[in-house]
């Protein structure tokens, strides 16, 4: 067997002979010519057959092989600039691994959603589904590049936690030994002792919220990452957040270009998202809504995705709305000094209608507010009093927040929904595969 190569680095075996391991995507049969779109996970390339320049048995193999049928085709790497890619493969060898034991599901045709989801293990394989994974591996990485290059360390929290972090209402409860435990919603908690611990740290993980109602952001398994810093304010917060999303950004307009064009993804938005974001007060955001929307907006409510939606629609690149009412958030918040029915939180708001990516703030470091905001919002203390312990031994100001990837992933994929921005999304209803 030749040398093996990866579609992804063809270009440099050119004029060689190599082979290429991976399945065929599909083929088109003109007689004494077999065209083949061959798949290896990292590019599709055309693999040419020629009746006289392969074995009899190769060619009628090439002319009868069911689509998704794996392989290892071998022949001459050529520049070919009508090919897809670039590149064609002039096979001299073809050997089927399996042929396909039936017809392959997804065909060139338009296919309903439903469909779509229920054969998510074989839709992965499709250009589209490759585009968004590989830009939400990208995220991932330009995410951590970002927070391990500018003094924020990797320290992991736990996923079966004795009590919440952001409410009651969307726990999953799992038995642990019998106790009840729950499946964590948040790493704040925890990385607030990592903070006290180490200064600036992160979490990256799943999280997990029973999320009761079907709607295009939201998923019952997600995954958040989780910058927490010792001595930060929220001022800082908004810095620090500003910053990392806009390194993400310009990291996938760079190494990404090919798969936003797979997606006929619009970049014009995107190449704004550069520091400073606006940052508006939740009172000044009322204000858009009563104006531009709903006149009879209440103080005190929370927004809803059409409102977040006018909100970002007055920007060209995401927006912070802080300061909202300290009862619509969660017990942890810090209050403002000056006006404590509002609250030391922001949210980041995604342009074009994506809404909230980013949840977060500073946190209260008074140990009596937090046990007094226990109580409020009717959670037991035991739970919590190793939390209530990091108030009592050098408790400092400090801050965080949190990055739904998928979320993100979405925005920037120009998607309508989250579902496909994770391999195998969790959803009401959805568990299958
Ligand atoms: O605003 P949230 O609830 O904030 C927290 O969990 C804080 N404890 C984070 C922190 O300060 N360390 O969630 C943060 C982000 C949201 O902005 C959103 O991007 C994402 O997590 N998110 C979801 N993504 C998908 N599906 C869901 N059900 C989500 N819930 C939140
Ligand atoms: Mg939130």
């Amino acid at each position: 067997m030749s040398d093996l190569a990866l579609i992804q680095n063809i270009g440099a075996h050119e004029g060689k002979t190599v082979t290429i391991q991976g399945w065929v995507a599909d083929k088109t049969d003109k007689g004494k010519l077999q065209f083949l779109r061959v798949r290896d996970g990292t590019g599709v390339i055309q693999a040419t057959l020629f009746h006289k320049a392969v074995s009899p048995e190769a060619f009628d193999l090439a002319k009868r092989i069911p689509q998704e049928s794996s392989v290892r085709v071998t022949g001459e790497v050529r520049k070919e600039p009508r090919a897809p890619g670039g590149y064609e493969l002039s096979v001299t060898d073809f050997q089927a691994v399996q042929l396909a034991r039936e017809d392959y599901p997804i065909t060139p045709k338009e296919h309903g959603i439903e469909f779509l989801m229920h054969n998510r293990h074989l839709w992965l394989r499709s250009s589209r589904q490759h585009a968004i994974l590989r830009i939400r591996a990208t995220i991932i990485k330009a995410i951590r590049d970002w927070l391990d290059n500018n003094g924020f360390m990797l320290v992991d929290t736990p996923i079966l936690t004795p009590a919440s972090v952001e409410g009651t209402t969307t726990l999953f409860e799992t038995d642990f030994y019998g106790e009840p435990a729950f499946l964590t919603q948040s790493g704040q908690l925890y990385n607030e002792a990592n903070a006290m611990a180490f200064g600036k740290v992160y979490c990256f993980g799943p999280t997990f919220r029973a999320e009761k109602s079907k709607t295009r952001r939201h998923l019952s398994e997600f995954w958040m990452v989780e910058p927490e810093w010792a001595f930060g304010t929220l001022d800082d917060y908004m810095n620090v957040a500003e910053q990392m999303v806009s390194y993400v950004v310009q990291t996938i307009l760079q190494e990404r270009a090919t798969e936003l064009q797979v997606l006929e993804r619009d970049t014009k938005f995107l190449q704004n998202v550069v520091p400073p974001f606006p940052r508006i007060s939740y009172d000044d955001a009322v204000n858009i809504i009563r104006e531009k929307g709903d006149a009879n907006f209440k103080w005190g409510d929370d927004f809803g995705a059409p409102d977040e939606t006018l909100i970002s629609e007055q920007f060209d690149r995401p927006v912070f709305v802080h300061k909202y009412p300290t009862a619509m958030k969660a017990f942890y918040m810090a209050p403002d000094p000056e006006r404590p029915e509002v609250c030391l939180s922001a949210d980041l708001l995604a342009p074009e209608g994506y809404g909230e990516i980013i949840g977060g703030g500073q946190r209260s470091d008074n140990l009596e507010y937090l046990e007094a905001q226990l109580e409020k919002h009717k959670l037991p203390r035991e739970p919590y009093e190793w939390y209530l312990d990091l108030r009592k031994y050098g408790s400092v100001p400090h801050c965080g927040f949190g990055l739904g990837v998928e979320r993100t992933v979405a925005w920037l994929c120009k998607l309508d929904h989250v579902r496909e921005t994770i391999p195998f999304a969790r959803m009401m209803d959805k568990m299958y595969p």
